[in-house]
């Protein structure tokens, strides 16, 4: 059976990878090597130079393409390292139109970096594609969206913006950071370049740091790799193999993520001292439909305000939480708390995060993949002692 054929996890185990051609070994070695010997000039085994191409890191990117439904895959050393290859491939005077409830690592590439060297952002509502198309211009060369969204689990019609970039002959890059590609192919949806943090849910286990490309477009694939090898933001093997052991499993951990997920945000939204709960799972989730028709499942990543919208409170929750751990990142087995508006998003200005609706309360969660029974009993003893919200005390 070939295994390009076979079911997602079936490829999440195999794609890219043989027994070892020198020694049987099942698991693809980490090839700790920065260059391959040649026979003569030019003629080698396909591999010259490790910072173009190294063994552990082609089987991964093939297993990622499999997984996205992709011919190509790149990986780099982060997924911004993904995004800073990905935006050299526009020039100066070009324009790019981002969603506004975008990764504050994104937001701070764009407007911090390349807009030194003449790329014009437009950060905009996406909730709508009028708001898009009012946008575009024939400068615009590139629509950026990540849905769902962080923090605000918005979904986004990928649908609908891939037929915007076909009929507007631009790109259009998502980041498929927070769904993984278990639970959504941008690519079968119009996406020209999907996009990971492969730190997140590919690799799993908080333990590496690693990001990567996939597309279906040989001149992308093309002119990814030649930036990639010119500049150089490429994963040792070692990261590699971690994130290629992680995929192993990737399936079978996102359906634990989800299912706790659904009941995390089913505890929240009943407890008297949520305000807002932002999981695109519910019905009532303006995105629900979209992420019916987009997802096959809804995801562990859940984000909730406090009543009364007291930062003071919202880090007070965060710290007394036993097993959630307060910090960065998300996707991983364990879970974690992170405060975005003083976290991931404290590079947004704070009227823009605000407009966009990242609250000072807000507080987002990576539910991990224990007993789910475990999860809600440490959310309900730290949000038991939030106190009971007076009037006064609202800031809203
Ligand atoms: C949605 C999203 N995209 C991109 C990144 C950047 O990835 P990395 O931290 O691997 O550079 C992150 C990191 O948090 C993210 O959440």
């Amino acid at each position: 059976m070939k295994k390009q054929n076979t079911r997602f996890e079936t490829r999440a185990i195999h794609a890219g990878q043989e027994p070892d051609p020198a020694t049987g070994a099942i698991m693809t070695p980490i090839y700790q090597t920065s260059t391959y010997v040649q026979e003569s000039p030019g003629k080698h085994k396909g591999y010259a130079y490790a910072r173009g191409k190294n063994p552990t890191r082609v089987a991964l990117e093939k297993c990622i393409a499999s997984l996205e439904n992709a011919k190509y895959g790149l990986c780099f050393s982060s997924g911004q390292g993904a995004e800073d290859a990905v935006m050299k491939l526009l020039r100066p005077g070009d324009e790019v139109i981002a969603t506004d409830d975008i990764y504050g690592g994104s937001y701070r590439m764009f407007t911090k970096v390349f807009e030194h060297f003449g790329i014009r952002f437009h950060f905009v509502n996406m909730d709508d594609p009028k708001n898009v198309r009012e946008k575009i211009n024939e400068r615009t060369k590139m629509l950026w969206l990540e849905s769902p969204t962080n923090p605000l689990m918005k979904i986004l019609d990928i649908e609908a913006y891939g037929a915007i970039a076909k009929e507007k002959k631009i790109l259009l890059v998502v980041d498929n950071t927070f769904a993984s590609p278990y639970l959504q192919n941008p690519l079968d949806l119009g996406a020209s370049i999907v996009l990971h943090s492969a730190t997140k849910y590919l690799g799993g286990h908080s333990d590496v740091v690693l990001g990567a490309t996939c597309t279906n477009d040989e001149r992308l694939q093309e002119q990814l790799a030649f930036i990639a090898n010119s500049c150089g933001a490429v994963p040792g093997p070692m990261d590699s193999f971690l994130v290629m052991r992680g995929l192993k499993t990737l399936h079978v951990r996102m359906d634990r993520h989800c299912e706790n997920g659904k009941a995390v945000a089913e505890f929240l939204r009943d407890h008297p001292k949520v305000d807002k709960i932002y999981f695109p799972g519910f019905p009532d989730h303006p995105g629900h439909e979209i992420a019916k028709k987009q997802m096959r499942n809804f995801g562990g990543m859940i984000s909730f305000t406090l009543k009364g919208n007291s930062m003071e409170e919202a880090f007070a929750m965060a710290s007394r939480l036993k097993i959630f751990s307060l910090a960065e990142s998300l996707g991983g087995v364990e879970p974690l708390v992170g405060h975005p508006a003083s976290m991931t998003h404290a590079s947004i200005p704070r009227e823009i995060r605000e407009k966009a609706g990242v609250l000072d309360s807000l507080l987002r969660l990576s539910v991990g993949i224990e007993a789910k029974e475990d999860l809600i009993e440490d959310l309900r003893q730290a949000i038991a002692l939030v106190p009971d919200l007076k009037p006064s005390k609202v800031n809203l």
